[in-house]
């Protein structure tokens, strides 16, 4: 399995796939999300494909002091054969090759049973609170 950047040609297949796996909200635009993604220095996109056709993405970002991981998903029909780990392995390698040491993500708690698919590809839960804010507004 092949894992690579992907480029701006690669955006609508891989809102689809994010709207597939039921990871869009309707406050964040996920095409924009992609470019900015693509297009930052510190960040990617990275995909890969079966049969020409695009399969799974993993989101990946070096904030300075962590690597993050975003927008995990696999096409519904193409699971449990190995994707979301591979994708998951080379999220580690692309952020390891960025000069992060630790890399974290965050589960929505309507999304937990996904917890069980990271612990079994080595993750551990942590104690933290999340906080957000804006900076749009
Ligand atoms: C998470 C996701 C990417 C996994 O993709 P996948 O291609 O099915 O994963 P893999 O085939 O590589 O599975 C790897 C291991 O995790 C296990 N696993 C997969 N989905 C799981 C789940 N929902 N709960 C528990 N374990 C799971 C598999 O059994 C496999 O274990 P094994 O190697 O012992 O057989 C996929 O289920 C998905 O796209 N989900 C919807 C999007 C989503 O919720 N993303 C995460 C946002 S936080």
């Amino acid at each position: 399995m092949t894992v690579e950047e992907l480029g701006l040609a690669d955006r609508a297949a891989a809102v689809a796939l994010w709207e597939a796996a039921a990871l869009t909200r309707p406050w964040n635009d996920p095409a924009a999300d992609f470019d900015r993604a693509r297009t930052g220095p510190t960040s990617a996109v990275l995909g890969l494909r079966a049969d020409g056709v695009l399969a799974g993405t993993v989101m990946v970002g070096h904030d300075g002091h962590r690597g993050w991981i975003y927008y995990l998903a696999v096409a519904p029909e193409l699971r449990s054969a190995g994707r979301g780990a591979a994708l998951m392995a080379a999220a580690e390698d692309w952020l390891r090759a960025a000069g992060a040491v630790k890399v974290e993500l965050m589960v929505r708690r309507a999304n937990a049973g996904m917890v069980a698919f990271y612990e079994g590809v080595g993750y551990e839960l942590e104690d933290v609170h999340v906080l957000s804010r804006w900076l749009t507004s």
